[in-house]
């Protein structure tokens, strides 16, 4: 009896101390984390598991250019942050050699982006863009403004007077400035590939409450690569989520 019970303390005492020894109790060696003096069984033992991807890192640097001075390519434009001074003109404003219906002038980073997309719309898919307007001054936009503040900016509100932002339409005038151009090859094409080139579509058309106006599938941005880039990766579509500014749905 007495012999009994000493091993049955022995053997209890072996189960204890193998557990603090670190030994796996789930017995699951190959699992995430498994302690490293974990049994040793060559003929039986699972490859590790990969370890975890790293966390990626955004590493893009949102203060690389200014918000607010009207000649930085990321100058943001609405409702709430009108153009300072408000008859602001870029002083690098350049014909734009492309097919238009109103002759089109844009600052020349700008316009050289034009024309190497319109370029690689043509050698890549076949298709025949057009501008249909590009800069408008303060006094054009004054023209132009419509009192439909969804459709129409106010002078001194337009992107377009930044000398950065076209509308692109398709040379055959199909569904030109009309929500129907979102459904072109043209719109498409522009929709899918513009971030290549640094544009962005500014106004989508479930962002009204952000941007504060209608979708506009013709209405495209130069922003420069990088942010077009970060932008579509990310996925964030408005300039204002993506800076953290606020939603512009009316003027102020
Ligand atoms: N259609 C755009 C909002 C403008 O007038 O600038
Ligand atoms: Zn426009």
């Amino acid at each position: 009896m007495a012999l009994t019970l000493s091993l049955v303390l022995i053997a209890a005492s072996a189960v204890v101390i193998g557990a603090v020894a670190g030994a796996d109790p789930t017995g699951d060696a190959a699992g995430p984390g498994a302690a490293s003096d974990a049994p040793k069984t060559p003929t039986s033992r699972p490859a590790p598991a990969e370890p975890p991807p790293a966390a990626s890192v955004d590493t893009f640097d949102r203060a690389a250019h200014s918000l607010d001075d009207p000649m930085s390519i990321w100058v943001v434009v609405n409702k709430l942050r009108p153009l300072n001074p408000p008859d602001f003109e870029p002083p690098d404003l350049v014909d734009v050699p492309v097919e238009h219906t109103w002759d089109p002038l844009l600052r020349q980073e700008a316009a050289d982006a034009i024309v190497t997309m319109f370029q690689a719309a043509a050698d890549e898919a076949g298709l025949e863009l057009a501008s249909n307007s590009a800069y408008r001054s303060y006094s054009a936009q004054e023209e132009i403004y419509d009192g439909d503040d969804l459709l129409t900016a106010r002078p001194g509100y337009s992107e377009h007077q930044t000398g950065l932002t076209m509308d692109i339409g398709a040379v055959s005038g199909e569904c030109s400035l009309a929500a129907c151009f979102a459904d072109t090859p043209e719109g498409i094409w522009l929709r899918d590939n513009a971030w290549r080139f640094g544009f962005i579509l500014r106004y989508a058309a479930d962002k009204t409450d952000v941007t504060g106006y209608s979708f506009e599938p013709w209405h495209f941005r130069y922003v420069g690569v990088p942010l077009a880039t970060e932008m579509h990766e990310t996925g964030v579509v408005t300039l204002e989520e993506f800076f953290g500014l606020p939603a512009a749905p009316d003027y102020g």
